[in-house]
C-alpha cells in the first residue's frame, strides 16, 4: 500500500447540503456527484437515506449513474437506518455505510441520556449489523473533537474489531486546535491495537476557521482519508474545503509528502457549479476558488507579478483550471472574441445562431461590467431552450404584466405555438402566477410547476436574475431555466424553457 496515498471523501452532497436554503433535486445531485467523480473522489457521500425519500432516491440514483468512486451512505448506530442505507445502497457498483454514535461524554450524557459502556456496545452492534450487508463499513464517533481520547481509543478498537474498515474521527463542533487534533490522532495510530486493520478518517467542521489546518494536521498524524465539500460548504461556518486541504498537499509536497487522486484543475468549475446549483455564492476572497484568489489589484502587486509571477503567486490560477484570459469580454467585445471564449467551453456555433447569441451577450454585457465563463455557460444554457434560438415549438412574442398595491396583478401573453399566434389574458396572486395562468389558457393547465428558484447574479438592484424551475406534467419532470433583467420575464423565460423540453 502506498503510505503516501490520501483518500479523499466528499461529503458536498450529505453533511454540505444539510445547510438551510441549499437542498438540491436529485438530477442535480447526480449532475454533481457526476462532476466529482471527474475530479477524482474516492467516496462520495450520497446522503442519509433513513432521512427522507428525497434522500433515499438520491443515494438510488446516484449509486446507478456513478461508478468509479464509492458510493456512500450515512446512518445513525440502529439497524433500522442500516436496513435503509442497505436498500438504497442496492445499485452502487462500490458501496460503502457510514455509522456511527456521539462519542463525547456531552454527547453521550445529554443526546442519548446513556452511559460509556451502552454507547460502546451500541456502535459495535451498529457496525456488525451494517456487515452482514456490506463489506465496506465506516464508523464515525461524532463529537471526538470534545470525547476523551483513552474513551475514544476503546471505542475505535471495539468497531475495527466487528468489521470496521474505516474509523472516522470527526471534529463536529470545530472544536480542536490544530495540535490537539493532531495530538488524538497520533494517540490512536499509538494506542489502538488493531488500527492497523483501518484507516483513520478526517472530518473536521470550521466554526473556528481551523477545519483545513486541523484536517491536514490530522493526516500528518497518520491519518489517510480526508472527508470535506467544495467551496467548504456545510452547516454552520462548514466542512473543511477539499479544494484547500488538496492544493496544501500539492503546493507543500516536499515538506507533507502526501498525495492524493483529484485533478485539481476541475475545481474551479466545479466550484462554480456547486455554488451555482446550491445558490450559494462563493465569498469573494475565499482561498483558491475566490473571484479575488488569483487577482492582483495594487500596483505595487500587480508590478512584482509582471515582472515575475512568483513574486506574488504561491500556485497558478490554471493549476485549479481558471482560465488566463488575454481576451476580456465586456459590452465592446466583438463577434470574434465571443466566440473564441465560447470556443473554449466547448461550444461551436455557425453564423446564424452566433449572431442571436451575440445579441443576447450585448443584453447581458450592459448590464454586467465584464461577462465571465459562468455567465456564458448560462447565456447558452438559456439559448438552448429558450425563446429567441428556435422556429419550433413555444416561443413568447409578448410579455405584459400589470401590478401593484392594491391591483389586482394581470398579465397578457403572446405566444407562438409552433408558428401558430395565440393570445390570452389572466389575473393572479402575483405577477408570475397572473402570467403562467395565461399560459396555461393557451397550452392547458395539466402542467405543475413543482420548483422555483430566483437568484440575483451579481448584486446590486439592476441586476439580471436567474431562474431555474421545474415543471411536471405526465408524471415526466423537466428543468428549465431563464434570466433577465426583469423577474417576472426570467420567470416565464425559465417556464417556457421547460414547457418546450418537456411538451
Ligand atoms: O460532523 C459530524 O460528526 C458528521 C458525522 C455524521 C460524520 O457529519
Ligand atoms: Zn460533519
Amino acid at each position: 500500500m502506498d503510505k503516501s496515498r490520501v483518500y479523499v471523501f466528499d461529503t458536498t452532497l450529505r453533511d454540505g447540503e444539510q445547510v438551510p436554503g441549499c437542498q438540491l433535486s436529485t438530477v442535480e445531485k447526480i449532475e454533481i456527484a457526476k462532476e466529482l467523480e471527474a475530479l477524482g473522489v474516492d467516496v462520495i457521500e450520497a446522503g442519509f437515506p433513513i432521512s427522507s425519500p428525497g434522500d433515499f432516491k438520491s443515494v438510488v440514483e446516484i449509486s446507478k449513474a456513478v461508478s468509479e468512486p464509492v458510493i456512500c451512505a450515512l446512518t445513525r448506530a440502529n439497524h433500522k437506518d442500516i436496513d435503509a442505507a442497505a436498500e438504497a445502497l442496492q445499485y452502487a457498483k462500490h458501496k460503502r455505510i457510514h455509522t456511527g454514535i456521539g462519542s463525547s461524554d456531552i454527547h453521550i450524557k445529554n443526546k442519548f441520556n446513556s452511559t460509556r459502556e451502552e454507547v460502546l456496545a451500541r456502535a459495535v452492534d451498529a457496525v456488525k449489523y451494517a456487515k452482514r450487508f456490506v463489506e465496506d463499513i465506516e464508523f464515525y464517533a461524532e463529537d471526538a473533537g470534545r470525547a476523551d481520547n483513552v474513551y475514544l481509543a476503546q471505542m475505535i478498537e471495539g468497531v475495527i474489531a466487528a468489521g470496521a474498515t474505516v474509523v472516522n474521527i470527526p471534529d463536529t463542533n470545530g472544536y480542536c486546535l490544530p495540535e490537539e487534533y493532531a495530538d488524538k490522532i497520533s494517540y490512536l495510530v499509538s494506542h489502538v491495537s488493531n488500527i492497523d486493520k483501518a484507516i483513520i478518517s478526517v472530518h473536521c467542521h470550521n466554526d473556528l476557521g481551523l477545519a483545513t489546518a486541523n484536517s491536514i494536521a490530522g493526516l500528518r498524524a497518520g491519518a489517510r482519508q480526508i472527508e470535506g465539500t467544495i467551496n467548504g460548504i456545510g452547516e454552520r461556518a462548514g466542512n473543511t474545503s477539499i479544494e484547500e486541504a488538496v492544493m496544501i498537499m500539492k503546493v507543500h509536497a516536499q515538506t507533507i509528502g502526501l498525495n492524493t487522486n483529484i485533478d485539481a484543475r476541475r475545481f474551479y468549475n466545479l466550484s462554480s457549479l456547486v455554488a451555482q446549483r446550491m445558490r450559494m455564492p462563493v465569498q469573494a476572497n475565499k482561498a483558491i476558488v475566490g473571484r479575488n484568489a488569483f487577482a492582483h489589484s495594487s500596483g505595487i502587486h500587480q508590478d512584482g507579478v509582471l515582472k515575475n509571477k512568483e513574486n506574488y503567486q504561491i500556485m497558478n490560477p490554471e493549476d485549479i483550471g481558471i482560465p488566463s484570459h488575454s481576451i476580456i469580454l465586456t459590452a465592446r467585445s466583438g463577434r470574434h472574441a465571443l466566440s473564441y471564449r465560447l470556443e473554449r467551453l466547448g461550444y461551436q456555433l455557425d453564423k446564424l445562431n452566433l449572431d442571436k447569441v451575440y445579441t443576447k451577450f450585448l443584453e447581458m454585457a450592459d448590464r454586467i461590467k465584464e461577462v465571465n465563463d459562468h455567465d456564458l455557460e448560462m447565456l447558452m444554457g438559456s439559448d438552448k431552450g429558450s425563446k429567441n434560438v428556435s422556429d419550433k415549438g413555444i416561443k413568447v412574442e409578448l410579455l405584459q404584466v400589470v401590478c401593484g398595491d392594491p391591483l389586482r396583478p394581470m398579465a397578457t401573453v403572446r405566444l407562438k405555438v409552433n408558428g401558430e399566434q395565440k393570445e390570452a389574458s389572466a389575473s393572479g396572486n402575483g405577477p408570475v402566477n397572473a402570467a403562467i395562468e395565461a399560459i396555461h389558457k393557451i397550452v392547458g393547465n395539466s402542467i405543475r410547476l413543482e420548483e422555483f428558484n430566483i437568484q440575483a447574479m451579481h448584486g446590486g438592484s439592476d441586476d439580471v436574475s436567474k431562474v431555474n424551475m421545474r415543471v411536471v406534467h405526465d408524471g415526466k419532470s423537466c428543468y428549465g431555466f431563464g434570466y433577465s433583467t426583469d423577474i417576472v420575464n426570467a420567470s416565464i423565460n425559465a417556464y417556457i424553457d421547460a414547457l418546450n423540453k418537456i411538451l
